[in-house]
């Protein structure tokens, strides 16, 4: 084991060692997405916390720098994006550092002296060049971006194929009325601009399954803009792939026996991040015993103990948050057969009031909102929720069992 160094990755965006169960959404971007001319559809991937998200966005950048796109974007969890000015700053430097290479003009400069030396001197297209015709554009922060957006593309189009626009956590990209704020709405009016005038601007959003919801609500034509990929948990197979491939790609000489295998498959429920999770802590535990000298015959990896960290690291932060009140509403949610997929309020209303609740609906409804906001839960559609994190009734059952 000497050699060996733990393949899996969990965490927020680390690329895993192998990206299992994904081949259908890469080539669907490869020639359905990057081929359009002109381009009808923008892309939406969306699905729960630790799916798999900016892994896939991550993985798909390169393929289409490889195509000649020019790819611009960023992760949008800072609230930097409230405010309309905010995210034209924020669009501005994401497209000045993607077009940094880009060669406005040259100039010849010839020294002064016996030798006349005359060098080259690249001018290239900058943050202060992009600022510059943005401040100097008259009328509406749409229109200093649709300005930008048009000389970028003059300068650039011998060069490139067209412009991405890829920004992950887009859920937190958000219209309020109350601020009178539309910097989603610049986004999409900005692109949809764009592609109305044959210029090639892709825009590809990532997030929280929120995000067709607010898309939507910002412009209703939003829906026809996107194609939307859900990313789910992976299959039985890809979840094995995951597992296995990466052991036998480090050359691990300790190979899980196929029940190993399945257990981690069932426990994971296929969740990507899970996966990660348990066979980096797998791992761990067998180097680790190894190294006190315990023969591997011996070795013992307790996937009880394994969870209950998972469950310190990935729900506990979340659960802290909410009150006694709340996690009673959780519990019962969680009893629910239907609990990790959708479920109703008039679900939610039966079951409280056959655990002897006496909680009113509105009170119910209060709190769904309370839990909606701090991330646990979504609403899928009027009257129907689903939990945001995944397999947290089995979470919820664990914590309230004990
Ligand atoms: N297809 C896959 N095969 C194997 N592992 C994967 C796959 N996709 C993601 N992972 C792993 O799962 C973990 C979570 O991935 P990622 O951060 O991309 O999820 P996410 O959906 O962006 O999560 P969040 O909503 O919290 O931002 C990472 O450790 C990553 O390496
Ligand atoms: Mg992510």
């Amino acid at each position: 084991m000497d050699n060996f160094k733990n393949p899996f990755r969990p965490g927020a965006g680390h690329l895993p060692p192998y990206l299992a169960g994904r081949q259908i959404q890469l080539d669907d971007f490869k020639q359905n997405i990057l081929t359009q001319e002109p381009i009808l559809k923008n892309l939406i991937i969306s699905g729960l916390r630790g799916v798999g998200k900016t892994v896939l966005l991550d993985t798909l950048k390169p393929l289409a720098l490889k195509e000649g796109w020019i790819v611009a974007g960023t992760d949008l969890s800072e609230s930097a994006s409230v405010s309309e000015a905010n995210f034209s700053t924020r669009l501005l430097t994401d497209l000045a550092s993607a077009v940094s290479n880009i060669v406005l003009s040259t100039q010849e400069i010839t020294s002064i002296g016996f030798q006349g030396k005359t060098e080259r001197v690249e001018h290239h297209l900058n943050y202060e060049i992009l600022n510059y015709i943005y401040k100097s554009t008259h009328g509406l922060e749409s229109d200093k971006l649709k300005a930008v957006i048009k000389f970028i593309w003059e300068v650039c189009q011998k060069h490139a194929k067209g412009i991405i626009l890829a920004y992950d956590e887009a859920q937190n990209l958000k219209d309020t009325k109350e601020d009178k704020q539309y910097p989603l709405s610049l986004l999409l009016e900005i692109t949809q601009h764009a592609q109305k005038n044959g210029l090639p601007v892709l825009l590809i959003l990532t997030g929280l399954p929120t995000l067709l919801t607010n898309l939507v609500e910002a412009r209703t034509y939003s829906e026809r803009m996107f194609h939307q990929t859900i990313l789910n948990r992976l299959s039985p197979e890809d979840s094995r792939e995951a597992i296995v491939r990466p052991i036998a790609d480090q050359n691990c000489p300790v190979k899980l026996t196929t029940e190993a295998v399945d257990q981690i498959i069932e426990h994971s429920g296929g969740y990507p991040y899970f996966i990660q999770y348990i066979c980096k802590e797998t791992y761990d535990a067998l180097i680790q015993q190894q190294a006190m000298g315990v023969p591997l015959s011996d070795i013992r990896i307790r996937i009880d103990e394994i969870i209950r960290k998972l469950d310190i690291d990935f729900y506990q932060a979340r659960w802290n948050r909410a009150t006694d009140k709340q996690r009673n509403l959780l519990n019962v949610i969680a009893q629910l057969d239907n609990a990790e997929a959708e479920f109703s309020m008039k679900d939610i209303e039966v079951a409280m009031k056959s655990s002897g609740s006496k909680v009113s609906a509105s009170a119910i409804n209060v709190m769904l909102k309370a839990l909606t906001e701090a991330g646990l839960l979504y609403k899928t559609r009027h009257g129907f929720y689903s939990f945001a994190v995944p397999m947290l009734s089995h979470f919820v059952k664990r914590e309230m069992g004990e």
